[in-house]
């Protein structure tokens, strides 16, 4: 079946976040620390859509929709849009372009390493995400590609270490992360299985 309106949906809901977080701007509502409130808020997004791109393979091996691969490099491009926009608040915002103590952070602050550990890995993972790069790199795109897991690994670490004493969301999405690589294990042990019934 034809479904011509999938992409254009998920492209306005995944802009969504940003809007209502200009609207909060525009209405004033972003609380007593808004620019705390904009870093967090972009972080999540970004942390969320890296799981929800990684769910799309998972589903469809798992119901065998056709749909869902056809959707992950937006996704993918907009966790990448979310973490850049994160880190340029960090960078602007937070830090007015003191490149002396973003430095001092990088090095001092463990999540703030992790972070930016994070969002460097991300970037090959962007530059690669096109068909020509993807057959330009043929297998060792997919090896690659496994930073994919890497990236929100790091991500819920840079979180972790954020909150200290109240990690029950960092759980949250570190659990989501470890049942989506164990749906990843079994489908590649798959073969050797079959190898020995043989
Ligand atoms: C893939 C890259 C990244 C992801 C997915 C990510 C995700 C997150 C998440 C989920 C949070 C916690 C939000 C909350 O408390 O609800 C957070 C907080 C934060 N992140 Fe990131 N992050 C990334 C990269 C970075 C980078 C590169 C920097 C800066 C160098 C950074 C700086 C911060 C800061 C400063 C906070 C705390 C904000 C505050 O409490 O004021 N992050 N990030």
């Amino acid at each position: 079946m034809q479904r011509n309106w999938l992409k254009p949906l998920v492209f306005t809901l995944c802009l969504l976040p940003l809007v209502v977080l200009g609207w909060q701007g525009y209405a004033d509502r972003l609380g007593a620390n808004p620019i705390e409130t904009i870093t967090r808020s972009l972080g999540d997004w970004a942390l969320r859509l890296l799981l929800l791109t990684l769910m799309m393979t998972p589903l469809r091996r798992r119901f065998g929709w056709r749909w869902p691969p056809a959707l992950r490099r937006m996704l993918g491009l907009f966790a990448f849009f979310y973490a850049l926009l994160h880190l340029v608040t960090y960078l602007w915002l937070d830090q007015f372009f003191d490149w002396g103590e973003i430095w001092l952070d990088i090095l001092e602050r463990p999540f703030i390493t992790v972070g930016m550990l994070a969002f460097v890995l991300l970037l090959p993972l962007v530059l690669t995400s096109n068909r020509y790069m993807m057959r330009r790199l043929g297998r060792n795109w997919k090896k690659l590609h496994r930073l994919a897991y890497v990236v929100p690994a790091l991500a819920v670490l840079h979180f972790w270490w954020l909150v200290k004493a109240d990690v029950s969301q960092p759980l949250f999405y570190g659990l989501i992360l470890l049942l989506l690589l164990a749906f990843r294990l079994p489908a590649r042990r798959r073969p050797l299985a079959a190898r020995t019934r043989g």
